[in-house]
């Protein structure tokens, strides 16, 4: 394998988000997001200082761009920081926000990165989550208005953009109450995931309406394939296919102008439905011109007597279940990733596939200045073989971005699971080491078969 054959017009890139690298979480007039609000009240493993500091990006960006292109990266996705560019939520933004971001898209050009700009990445300004939040159907105009900020900040000087990363996820942070008292808020979890469906496929519209022509606009997702047990009996078929609409189904059908799987689950049926209005099902529908499909791992998934939804993924492991699983337990399955290509591949909401995030965490240290990941670097390699085997069946894949550029904040989790290419050094300044891994991707992207190993 190597890099040629994925095609010249194929993109390689990093990615990483604001509140999980950025730090300086009230610098220049920003205001605390639902994140930095989780970690003042200690929702973050590590204490507030964890997501206060990130890895110092805000500080630390000419050396991490400078680097990222020194591996040979040509993309690099980053997200922008809502309150950091319009600190109420609404209404005028903050120079000195996007003048940073001015600094960081102008940095990654002067270095021949192109900047992925993803619009949101789960930071909502804490004022809006105290006027309710993505519950509160106002969201969809104050996104579709910050949209319009960014496009009109930056659409001279960026082509790719993202609205919003992994919805699903998102509102499973809302389900459990990260941001407000822990418990299930079923209604509130599923009204938000028809405000955040709408407003996803409004901002989508804002976006291609103020960006210029050549401009590319497209939203990510992540796309668990479930596997069950027994698939053949009813029960478990049912189970399954209740779950798949709940992770993937309810997020990207509507979009894709299918409607909602109500079918599958009287928890649709029941929560979902009532917030749906009028012409709420034209307005969901949105092509976009790429997919961004983010792949981790593929759940197994076992029965369970929870009416509406009858399976959930199993804590405990088949023995069919690969043995080889990250530090956060997951298990090593390159094939999902083929499988997700493959069953986005002709989906209504965009004709093009891009691998927006896709990577693992390892207990990585530091020996005499290097870091012997060689488990992430078959990770990669496997994974990436799955990405050209999609795409010599045809499926029309044509970008993979690395999760992470460095290790960074893994939301609740902290510092402790490391994603990253690059190490950081917590106790010592934040200092920035090219794992073995960063090493593999820059002889492989400099054109050596296999990265030389
Ligand atoms: C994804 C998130 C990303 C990171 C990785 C590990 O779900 O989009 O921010 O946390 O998982």
């Amino acid at each position: 394998m190597q890099r040629d054959d994925f095609g010249k017009d194929f993109t390689w890139g990093v990615a990483s988000a604001a509140w999980q690298i950025e730090g300086a979480w009230n610098a220049h007039g920003k205001s605390p997001s639902v994140w930095d609000h989780a970690g003042h009240r200690r929702r973050v493993r590590g204490g507030a200082k964890v997501g206060d500091r990130g890895i110092d990006f805000f500080h630390r960006y000419p050396e991490d761009i400078g680097l990222i292109a020194e591996l040979g990266f040509a993309a690099s996705r980053f997200s922008l920081s809502w309150p950091r560019i319009i600190p109420e939520g609404t209404g005028a933004p903050n120079p000195s926000g996007l003048a940073f971001y001015d600094r960081v898209i102008d940095t990654c050009l002067e270095h021949g990165i192109e900047p992925w700009l993803t619009l949101y990445h789960w930071d909502l300004p804490l004022c809006l989550h105290e006027r309710g939040g993505w519950a509160n159907r106002d969201v969809i105009d104050w996104f579709a208005d910050y949209a319009a900020v960014c496009a009109e900040a930056f659409g001279d000087r960026v082509t790719h953009w993202m609205v919003c990363n992994e919805p699903n996820m998102h509102a499973l942070q809302i389900l459990v109450g990260i941001f407000d008292r822990f418990g299930l808020h079923l209604r509130r979890y599923f009204t938000s995931v028809h405000h955040l469906n709408m407003a996803i496929a409004e901002a989508g519209r804002t976006l291609s309406a103020l960006l210029p022509a050549d401009a590319k606009v497209g939203t990510t997702h992540q796309t668990a394939p479930m596997h069950p047990f027994h698939p053949t009996s009813p029960l478990r078929r049912a189970g399954h296919d209740a779950l798949d609409a709940l992770c993937n189904g309810m997020f990207l059908e509507p979009l894709g102008g299918r409607g909602y799987p109500f079918a599958a689950s009287s928890l649709l049926r029941r929560y979902l439905a009532p917030a749906v209005r009028g012409d709420d099902l034209d307005a969901l529908s949105h092509r976009f011109d790429f997919l961004g499909i983010q792949y981790y791992y593929p759940p197994h998934v076992v029965p369970a007597p929870v009416p509406g939804l009858w399976a959930v993924p199993s804590p405990v492991p088949p023995r069919s279940y690969p043995k080889v699983r990250t530090s956060l337990g997951w298990p090593v399955e390159p094939r999902g990733l083929s499988e997700v290509l493959r069953r986005y591949s002709g989906h209504p909401v965009a004709d093009r596939l891009v691998v927006t995030e896709n990577g693992a965490a390892f207990p990585d240290t530091v020996v005499d200045g290097r870091v012997h990941d060689d488990l992430r670097i078959w990770y990669y390699r496997s994974h990436l073989a799955e990405v050209l085997a999609a795409q010599r069946e045809g499926v029309p894949v044509d970008g993979y971005f690395c999760w992470s550029y460095a290790d960074n904040v893994e939301w609740a989790l902290g510092r402790t699971p490391r994603f990253g290419l690059v190490h950081i050094d917590y106790d010592d300044d934040f200092r920035r080491t090219p794992k073995d891994s960063a090493r593999w991707f820059a002889r492989f992207l400099a054109g050596e078969p296999d990265g030389g190993s």
